[in-house]
Formats: C-alpha cells, structure tokens, sequence
C-alpha cells in the first residue's frame, strides 16, 4: 500500500526480500507509527528473531517472512550433499516455526516453500525453487487479499459503522491485508463508512497499525477503548465486526485470533451484529480437531505492566525498549495473546473464494487445499 513519506506518496510492500544479497527485507512495525523504517536480516536466524521480537507481525506478514527466511537459509547453505542439506534445510524449518506459535501461516507456507523445493534434483536446484516459492507464497498472498477486499466490499454499505480488532491490515501481511481489504475496496467505490479500531491492549496493533493505516489511506476513523465496544453496540454505533484470524480449524470452524477477538465475538452476537472474519487460505489448519489444542502464545508480562511510545519531547521508545511503569511495582501480569472464537459467534468467514459460515469452510475450500 502507499506510504507518504516527506509529502511523497511511496508503495511499500510489509515482506519482501533482497535476493542479490540474500536478506529479508521487512517494515519495521516495532517503531510505527513514529518512525517508518525497513529493516534487513542477514540470516536465517535474524528473520526468526524478527518474527519473535515483532518487527515482523501479522499471520500473512510472518508466512512470508518465514518462507523467504526457509529460502535465505537454504540459499546460505554451502556444499553439494543433498544429504547435509536436507539437515540444514530442516533445522531452518524448526527455527522458524518455533519462533512464534499460534498463527499456522509460517509451517503452511515453509510446507509450501518445502513441496516445490522437493522437485529440485541437485542443491543448487532446489535452492533456485525455494526462492520461487517463496515468491510465489508472497504473490498468492496479495491476491488472496485483493480477492477478500473484493468480496467483502460487499458487505459494506453507505453509513455504516465497523468495529475491527488488532491489525489484519497490509502490516499484516504482504500488502493489502485482510480485515482492511473490504474497506480500501469500499473506498474504491466511494461508499462512505466509519471504521472503529480497537485499541488492543497490550500491544497495541489497532492503536498504532491499523489507525495508522487508514491514516495512510484516508479511510475515516477513530480509535476506541477495548472496553467500549459493548456500551457502543448497545447504543447502535456498531453495525458489523470484521477482524482477522492467526489459526482457522477447518474441521471446526474456530478461529484463533488476537486476544479480545472472542469477548467482541460474545458482543457482537448478545446484540445481533454480524461477526466477520476475513483469511486468506494459508490461515487454514486442516489438521487440527480443537480449538483447545491451539498453542497460545504467553507474552512478556512488560507488555501489560508498561507503555511504550512518544513523549512530548519528541523522544520515542518502542517495545522491547525502555519503557513507563505504569502498573502497581510489586504485581505481575498475565499476558495470553490470543483466544478461541467458537464457530456459532461467527456469521461468516471472508476468504478469496468466497464468504462462507464456519460449517460449510471445509467443503467449499477442500480444492484449494496446499
Ligand atoms: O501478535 P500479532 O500482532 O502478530 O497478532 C496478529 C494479529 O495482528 C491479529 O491476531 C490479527 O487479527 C490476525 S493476523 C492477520
């Protein structure tokens, strides 16, 4: 999506990679909104480590961080045994994946990037094909966001009010985004409609990612408590809910998506709200037979116990960085970063084949399976 940078307007994808030099490129989401600057990893172990630290975030953003990061590692691999390389090819896997546990986008799309690197017969070949792949897992997941952008516009009518959740925007993935794609479409058409972010505490994607965002693209809005989104919907301020996902289960239909998601999901339907979620195919596990079974990541409590951000001076800190105490000195927190939407809060999921209620996900996307 477009950036304006010194009164220029600049189109800047969140993921893509420096082949020449074999490096991850990545906008910088720790210091936004701020500072908009791109970082560069070196390695395999440096794109892991900005897919833990948040540099990188978003379940899209972090697939194709870790398909480009599988590809940078297997093209660093020196030698000719395919024998050796399969070895380093899998530890570069195992680091990826472990860096951050609940979205299942990176093992999908390194499992993407791994099929393809599979019809490689020498080392070198297959290191030409995990480039390829990862490419093309970047490419894929922009039309699959331009797909939902254009179905979920749909939905979207003159006057309404739509409350959204953490970031599924163009931050969150290679561009576009998901939970945003309807709204850049709807302003295509020229409807005119509110868009309401929740802060999202403790990180504060909605806050920071999606206001700055929309800033970006002149797309009306306001940012609101966490809290607030009962007392609105009960005044009639809300008219629909569209967020993203970090795990949908086919086989169940649940939704793993920031924390928060599932107290909204419980609002939205207690006032008859319709309660959306926009994925692109690579957010789906086929696998999995419980929402229960989904790795929820625990955070560093200094995110609950602290803020992070500008002062009126001008001097900026970004988490992981020093930060205000603002909680009690002697407590300690909690800090789950996700939940569980159960599919009977879900009126429907936006995917780029369609918009489809929990149940029928599984039939309907069966042929698109990776
Ligand atoms: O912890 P994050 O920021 O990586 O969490 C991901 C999210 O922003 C949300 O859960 C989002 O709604 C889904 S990711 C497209």
């Amino acid at each position: 999506m477009n950036v304006t940078l010194r009164g220029r307007k600049q189109h800047f994808r969140t993921v893509s990679f420096d082949a020449e030099h074999n490096r991850v490129v990545l906008i910088d989401q720790k210091i936004l909104p701020h500072t908009f600057s791109l970082a560069e990893t070196e390695d395999f172990r440096q794109t892991a480590l900005a897919i833990k630290d948040m540099t990188v975030r978003g379940a899209g953003a972090i697939g194709a961080a870790a398909a480009y990061g599988f590809a940078q590692g297997c093209r660093a691999f020196r030698g000719k045994s395919l024998e050796r390389f399969e070895a380093h090819a899998q530890k570069v896997f195992d680091t990826l994946a472990g860096a951050r546990p609940t979205a299942v986008d990176p093992v999908n799309a390194m499992k993407q990037v791994r099929n393809v690197m599979s019809q490689g017969e020498t080392v070198q070949k297959k290191q030409d094909l995990a480039l390829l792949a990862a490419n093309l897992f970047a490419e894929e997941d922009v039309e699959h966001c331009q797909a939902i952008g254009r179905l979920g516009a749909e939905l979207i009518h003159d006057g309404m009010t739509i409350l959204t959740h953490c970031n599924a925007g163009w931050l969150a993935f290679v561009d576009v985004g998901t939970a945003t794609a309807p709204f850049y479409e709807a302003q295509a058409q020229g409807k005119q409609f509110h868009v309401l972010c929740d802060e999202t505490r403790p990180r504060s994607q909605g806050a920071i990612l999606t206001a700055w965002e929309l800033a970006q693209q002149g797309i009306p809005h306001h940012i609101i408590p966490d809290n607030a989104a009962g007392h609105l919907m009960q005044r009639g301020k809300i008219q629909m809910v569209i967020t993203g996902a970090d795990r949908v289960l086919a086989k169940t239909g649940e939704a793993a998506n920031k924390i928060g998601t599932f107290t909204k999901a419980v609002l939205a339907k207690y006032h008859k709200i319709p309660f959306y979620i926009a994925i692109p195919l690579s957010t789906i596990d086929w696998e999995m037979k419980s929402g229960m079974d989904i790795p929820i990541e625990e955070r560093n409590e200094n995110e609950v116990l602290c803020a992070w951000g500008k002062l009126q001076n001008g001097k900026k800190t970004s988490a992981g960085s020093a930060c205000v105490r603002v909680a009690n000195p002697t407590s300690h927190a909690l800090n789950p970063g996700f939940d569980v939407t159960p599919p009977e809060l879900i009126t429907g999921f936006i995917t780029p084949k369609g918009i489809f209620k929990p149940k029928e996900l599984a039939a309907k996307l069966k042929k698109f399976r990776a």
